[in-house]
Formats: C-alpha cells, structure tokens, sequence
C-alpha cells in the first residue's frame, strides 16, 4: 500500500518534471550552435574576426566577442560592436538562453528582427544601434522580463512601438531615435521605477503625447520626443518628474500655453521647445529653473513682454 503510494507520487513527480527537465536540455552545444548560425548568416567580415577566431579548433567561450559564465560556461555575452559586419540575424540567437548581454552596435546588420529574441529571458542589455536594420519592433520583445537597457538608435524600423515595450518593469533606458517609427506613443500601463531615459527622437510619431505617461514615470531623466510630428498640447503630468535634466520637444507640432508648473523641474538643465505652434507668455517660472543653461524656444508664436 504504502508503496503503491510512493510509487505513484514518483509517478507524478516524474509526470510533472519531465517536460521542464528536457526544455532545460540544451547546454554549450547549444550556444555553439547558435553563434555559428550567426557567423553563417555575416556576408562580409572586413576583419575577418569571425573567419579566423570563431573557430571549430577553439572552445566558444575563448571566441573573440563572447563571455562565459564562470561556473556553468555557457554564453553570457555576446559584444561584437564596431566591427564593420553585415549580414542578418538568424533566429538562433533565441536559443543562448544564458545571455543577459548583446550588443552588436556599429555594423551593418539589416533585415528583421528575430522575434525568437524574446526567448532570452536573462537578457538585460540589447543594443542594435547604428545598423541596418528594418521591419517592425517585434510584440514579443516587451517579454524580456529582465530588460533594463534597449537601444535601437539609428536604423531603419517602421511601424508603431509596440505598447509591449513599456511592459517591461526593470526597463532603465529605451532608445529608438533616428527611425522610421509611426503612430502614437503607446500608454504606460504600470509604473516603471526604473526608468530614467526615452529617446524617440527623429522619427515619425504623431498624435498627442499621452496625457497621463508621466505619472508612471517618477525617476524620469530625460525625455527626447524632437523632431516628430507630435501634436496637442505638453501633458501637465510632465511636470511630476521630479527628477527631469534634459526635456527635448523641438521639431514637432505641439500647442498651447508653457505651463506655469514648468517651475517644478527644479532640476532641469536642457529645454528645447523651438519649432512647434506654442503660443501666449513664456512663464516667468522659468526663472526659478537654477541649474537650466540650455533653453530654445525659438519658432514659435510666443509673444514678447
Ligand atoms: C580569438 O580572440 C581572443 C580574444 O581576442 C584571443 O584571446 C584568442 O587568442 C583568439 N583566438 C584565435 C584562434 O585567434
Ligand atoms: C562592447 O565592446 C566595446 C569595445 O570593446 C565597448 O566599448 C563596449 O562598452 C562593450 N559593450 C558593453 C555593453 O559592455
Ligand atoms: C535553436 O533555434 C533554431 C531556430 O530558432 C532551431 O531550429 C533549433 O532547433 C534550436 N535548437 C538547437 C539545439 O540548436
Ligand atoms: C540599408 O538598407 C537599405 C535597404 O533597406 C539600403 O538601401 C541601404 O543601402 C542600406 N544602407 C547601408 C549603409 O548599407
Ligand atoms: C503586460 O503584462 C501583463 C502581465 O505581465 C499582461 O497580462 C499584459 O497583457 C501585458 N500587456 C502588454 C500590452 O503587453
Ligand atoms: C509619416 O507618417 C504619416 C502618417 O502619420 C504618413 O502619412 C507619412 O507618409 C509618414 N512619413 C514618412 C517619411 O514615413
Ligand atoms: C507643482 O508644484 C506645486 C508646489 O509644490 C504643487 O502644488 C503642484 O501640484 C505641482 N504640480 C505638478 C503638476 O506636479
Ligand atoms: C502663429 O500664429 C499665427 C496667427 O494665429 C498663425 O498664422 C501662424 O501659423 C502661427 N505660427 C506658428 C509657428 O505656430
């Protein structure tokens, strides 16, 4: 009886596990795989870092670019910035499921991005700046539950930011400036403590900033909407970023009056509004902004006292 017992609670321990067991079944082989799919997919290696030091002979954690984790060698991080590369990404990066560093800024990668990136449940550090790249922000990338720094500066992605993206609760930085993006600016839907810096500038966003963004938004920064087609007024929820340096809205079409509450970034260092449709008296507020050297406002209809 009390074996019966025992063996079908085995049972159902052995039921329960197995599935996780063989999802956990990958191991360096695995990595190695994966980067020698993306040294497949590189066209050109001007360098030629890839042909001569990613090779067969050598383990990969020796490989130029990559890093282990020192107890359980598997591919922590992958740094292959500057390099001159091009090629495309394939969909087996998503399988290097130890990396929480990627970044392979300054080449020219082109084509999509994979959404098997939303495999890497570690990843804390993204950056793809300054390539080629085109298509659309995959949904899935607001998944990466560790996400803290994203850039996707200078490339060629279309599309509308995925509300996914403000999802991700550990987000600090989030850089997509010098795109193609369109659309609105997704809502926030929960607080991001973290973050402390958005860079949207010189795409195509239009439509209202949304109106409540910022009161999600308490350790914000910086904040770089230039060089939009933005419309509708600055939401007064701006003014609870405490903790605001650097506030950038030139080059778009926004409206309305400079709010007197501009006064309550005490710590605002940068202001650039020129080149939008702001009307009336610019608040005398202003002048309690102590730490404010850099402020633009020409290009509008401000009137003169
Ligand atoms: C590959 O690059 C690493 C890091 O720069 C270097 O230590 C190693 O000797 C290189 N290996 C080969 C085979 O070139
Ligand atoms: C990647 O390597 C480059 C060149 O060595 C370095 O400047 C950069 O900081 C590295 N990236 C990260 C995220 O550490
Ligand atoms: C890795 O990823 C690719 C594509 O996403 C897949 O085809 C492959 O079977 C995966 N697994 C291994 C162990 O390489
Ligand atoms: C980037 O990709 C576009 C096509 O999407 C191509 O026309 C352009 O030449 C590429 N730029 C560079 C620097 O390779
Ligand atoms: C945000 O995450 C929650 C749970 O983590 C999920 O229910 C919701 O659908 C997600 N929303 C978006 C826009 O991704
Ligand atoms: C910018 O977006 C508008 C729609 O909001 C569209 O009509 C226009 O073609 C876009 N321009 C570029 C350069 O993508
Ligand atoms: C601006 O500061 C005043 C005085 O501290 C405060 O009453 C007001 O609620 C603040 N406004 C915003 C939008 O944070
Ligand atoms: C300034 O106001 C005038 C009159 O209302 C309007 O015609 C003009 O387009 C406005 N200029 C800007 C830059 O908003």
């Amino acid at each position: 009886m009390g074996n019966t017992f025992l063996n079908l609670a085995l049972l159902i321990v052995f039921h329960f596990t197995m599935p996780t067991f063989s999802m956990k079944l990958t191991n360096i082989l695995t990595d190695r795989s994966a980067l020698l799919a993306l040294k497949d997919h590189v066209s050109h290696d001007p360098g030629n870092v890839l042909v001569t030091n990613w090779s067969a002979s050598t383990p990969v954690c020796n490989w130029f670019g990559v890093g282990c984790g020192s107890k359980h060698r598997r591919v922590t991080a992958l740094n292959l910035t500057g390099l001159g590369l091009v090629g495309t990404l394939p969909p087996h990066l998503g399988n290097l499921s130890f990396l929480y560093l990627l970044d392979i800024a300054d080449n020219n990668f082109h084509g999509r991005l994979p959404t098997e990136l939303s495999n890497l449940r570690r990843l804390k550090y993204l950056n793809f700046g300054n390539n080629n790249f085109s298509g659309e922000i995959p949904f899935s990338l607001g998944y990466l539950p560790k996400l803290e720094e994203l850039y996707l500066y200078e490339n060629q992605i279309s599309g509308s930011i995925p509300s996914s993206i403000f999802n991700i609760s550990s987000l600090q930085v989030i850089s997509l400036s010098d795109n193609m993006l369109s659309g609105s600016i997704p809502s926030v839907p929960l607080d991001l403590l973290s973050l402390e810096s958005i860079d949207f500038n010189s795409n195509n966003l239009s439509g209202h900033i949304p109106e409540d963004m910022f009161d999600h938004l308490p350790n914000l920064k910086e904040l770089s909407l230039y060089g939009n087609m933005l419309s509708g007024s600055i939401p007064v929820s701006v003014f609870k970023c405490k903790k605001l340096q650097s506030l950038h809205l030139a080059l778009n079409q926004l409206e309305g009056n400079l709010p007197v509450e501009i006064g309550n970034l005490s710590m605002l260092q940068s202001f650039f509004i020129g080149g939008n449709h702001f009307q009336g008296e610019i608040s005398e507020h202003i002048k309690n902004l102590i730490f404010l050297w850099e402020f633009d406002c020409s290009y509008n209809n401000f009137t003169c006292v």
